[in-house]
């Protein structure tokens, strides 16, 4: 039996594709094997930057459902053939550079794929969209995922994000996920192009890199290795966790209004310190012959982050009013999943973490060592400047 055949055995002879960018990286990978679940085709295009990770869908690599492309939204030409090819019936578009503190030190990446990739990427389907006709026109969805931090950063007291807030990006990072969506915005006002833009805040859970907070905290907490606080630790993130935020996607793509912006979010405002003693204390219980308990023990505040904004919070009632989507999962539970999740694949971590892993923690933490101070979280003493926490 060829492997068309096969598809449609699979997927039935009506079932049509969507086009997903950036599916080997951590929300991506998450969101293509969900997606296959229910039987949906999934043609995934993705560079395989350093945060892009095959083995994340070694399950689903012989299901004749998933197509992988090896290659790059900037890429005009492949992009249009991809299109053309396999005529989906959405692109829900994750590529990006999405890492902070990669974007201080070297921003041109990230207005490369984030701004020039989402530009070729729209110009693509508009043309594809205007080539189609009929169902196929009528049910055709751009959606492209952003994030919270387009909005800027918020005072203690202030209320959260929601879709009216104007847009105020502090990183590179964000100023280009930010231009993404301004792009977008232009495409649907412009050219009609059906497009929808989602903005997230904080996800977390299983095949996130080990370069963002909590796979960070516990990668290096399993080895006894300092736990890097940025400045005071006081910081705010609002949680999500991955398959809801999976889910809030499946739910805009569905019965999301073309040119609107929905944010998700879990409704789980910690500061990072209390995110960080979280992480110690469950690996604390699941992890009892560690010889590094109390993990907590391990914290090190260290140099902040140039810029670094202070608060994020989202507003997800347009989302859950509208669409009826709600947060599934509370932090405690999220995190406790995650932390197991971790601890049961460590060989993935040693994979992803040999390597070009290496330079980039040596070039990020390196530097911050001298300009900080060495805090105990429990009792918060201060040691050394520069002094190790082990
Ligand atoms: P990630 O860094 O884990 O994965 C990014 C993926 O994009 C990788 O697989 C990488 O290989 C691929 N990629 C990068 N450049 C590419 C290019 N030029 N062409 C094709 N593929 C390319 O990112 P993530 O955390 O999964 O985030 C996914 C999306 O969600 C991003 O757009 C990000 O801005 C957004 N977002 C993330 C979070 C979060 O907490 N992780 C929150 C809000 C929004
Ligand atoms: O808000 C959504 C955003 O969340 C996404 O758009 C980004 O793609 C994603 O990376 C994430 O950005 P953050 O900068 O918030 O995530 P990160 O995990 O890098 O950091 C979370 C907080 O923890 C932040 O306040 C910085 C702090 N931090 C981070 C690291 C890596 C530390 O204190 N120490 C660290 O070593």
């Amino acid at each position: 039996m060829g492997l068309n055949q096969k598809v449609e055995m699979i997927t039935g002879s009506g079932a049509t594709p969507i086009l997903v960018t950036g599916g080997a990286g951590f929300i991506g990978s998450n969101f293509v094997l969900d997606w296959l679940k229910t039987g949906g085709p999934v043609v995934n295009l993705d560079k395989l930057t350093y945060a892009g990770n095959p083995e994340n869908l070694a399950s689903v690599a012989s299901n004749p459902a998933y197509q992988f492309v090896h290659g790059d939204i900037c890429d005009a030409e492949l992009v249009t053939a991809l299109l053309r090819q396999h005529r989906p019936r959405a692109v829900v578009h994750f590529a990006a550079e999405s890492h902070v503190d990669r974007s201080i030190v070297g921003p041109e990446a990230f207005l490369r794929t984030n701004i020039d990739g989402t530009f070729t990427l729209l110009r693509a389907a508009r043309e594809y969209y205007d080539s189609v006709a009929g169902e196929e026109r009528a049910g055709f969805r751009f959606l492209h995922v952003s994030t919270d931090e387009v909005y800027g950063t918020l005072t203690p007291e202030a209320p959260a994000f929601h879709e009216e807030t104007p847009y105020a990006p502090n990183s590179p990072y964000a100023a280009s996920k930010a231009s993404s969506d301004h792009l977008v915005r232009a495409w649907v006002h412009t050219y009609g192009l059906p497009a929808i833009v989602t903005n997230c805040s904080n996800n977390y859970g299983p095949y996130q890199f080990p370069e963002k907070l909590i796979p960070l905290m516990i990668a290096n907490a399993l080895q006894g290795k300092a736990l890097p606080v940025y400045g005071d630790g006081q910081q705010v993130r609002d949680w999500l966790y991955v398959l809801d935020h999976c889910r809030a996607i499946r739910t805009v793509l569905e019965r999301g209004r073309v040119g609107e912006t929905y944010n998700v979010g879990g409704g789980n405002q910690r500061s990072n310190l209390e995110v960080v003693t979280t992480v110690c204390a469950l690996l604390d219980e699941l992890v009892p012959e560690s010889k590094f308990k109390p993990h907590r023990q391990l914290v090190k505040y260290v140099t902040d982050r140039p810029g670094h904004d202070r608060r994020y919070a989202i507003d997800a009632r347009k989302l859950e009013r509208e669409l009826g989507w709600r947060a599934q999962e509370s932090f405690e539970t999220g995190l406790r999943k995650t932390v197991e999740w971790y601890l049961a694949n460590a060989a993935w971590v040693k994979d992803v973490t040999s390597g070009a892993y290496q330079q980039w923690m040596a070039q990020n933490y390196a530097g911050r060592d001298a300009g900080g101070v060495s805090v105990a979280a429990k009792g918060r003493t201060i040691v050394a400047s520069g002094e190790s926490a082990r």
